[in-house]
């Protein structure tokens, strides 16, 4: 999974058709989300926070942002966008399973945003960085969870995800990903075919992961597990499903 990440750091921002207007979008729906939730947050900790998307996005906005993610790769260019964009924020490497004792407690906020957590393969692994991220809330402090919507997601092999096609620096990408399904488990390939629009020559990049296609509704349960309170689903106000949760004031 590290791998996978790692190769996916240079290409990360081609995912997006326009990262850097995802990145303002991205921090002013979660930003407006938080409002509405836990009102008076400004300590904000992203658990997996990738080359820094959301992280990047709500430092812009004057929150107070620690991030973290297990890939070193995502971590090394995360500093850099930030840097790029005079963004002040702390970054470090950590598994989420292991976040309270590398980040410790007082966060009015912790997020897990798209997709991070059914990277963790059992119920009991995502239990756990739950419980982790509980630990880091303040009480009455906010968790919140972006993830696909499985449940509406055909099951079977040989399924292509198209991406779209990306232009840059006289290279042209044309994205997609292949799944593979077993179960509740699915293999994926992200494929990176790039054409050089000069010499014609294409090569084609592909990287492979695992994920638990686990439902919105089984992840509620373990953020109530995980001492959450008021856990639910909230829809239309980012791209993915939001679950949120509280730790009791
Ligand atoms: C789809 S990416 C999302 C990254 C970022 N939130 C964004 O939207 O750009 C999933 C992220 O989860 C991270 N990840 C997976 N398992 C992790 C773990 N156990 N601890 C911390 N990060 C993890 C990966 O390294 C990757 O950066």
């Amino acid at each position: 999974m590290t791998d996978f990440y790692d190769q996916l750091t240079p290409f990360y921002h081609l995912v997006y058709p326009d990262w850097n207007a995802s990145v303002h979008r991205q921090g002013e729906q979660l930003s407006a989300l938080i409002k509405t939730e836990w009102p008076s947050s400004k300590k904000i900790l992203d658990v997996s926070c990738g080359i820094g998307t959301q992280a990047i996005g709500l430092a812009m906005l004057g929150y107070f942002v620690s991030a973290s993610d297990l890939s070193a790769k995502e971590i090394e260019r995360a500093k850099q966008e930030a840097h790029d964009r005079n963004a002040e924020l702390s970054f470090s490497i950590c598994d989420m399973r292991n976040a309270y004792a590398h980040h410790g407690p007082g966060f009015d906020v912790v997020l897990s945003a798209d997709n991070s957590l059914p990277h963790l393969l059992t119920d009991e692994d995502i239990l756990l960085a739950l419980g982790q991220m509980r630990a880091c809330l303040s009480a009455g402090g906010g968790c919140i969870i972006t993830v696909r919507d499985y449940e509406r997601e055909e099951r079977g092999k040989n399924l292509i995800k198209p991406y779209g096609v990306r232009v840059e620096n006289g290279h042209r990408y044309l994205l997609f990903q292949v799944w593979d399904f077993d179960g509740e488990y699915y293999d994926l390939t992200f494929f990176f075919v790039e054409e050089n629009l000069a010499t014609q020559e294409v090569k084609t990049i592909a990287m492979r992961s695992k994920y638990y296609a686990i439902s919105t509704r089984r992840l509620c349960e373990l953020m109530q597990q995980a001492g959450l309170q008021n856990v639910r689903r909230v829809d239309g106000v980012f791209f993915q499903p939001v679950l949120v949760g509280t730790r009791a004031a």
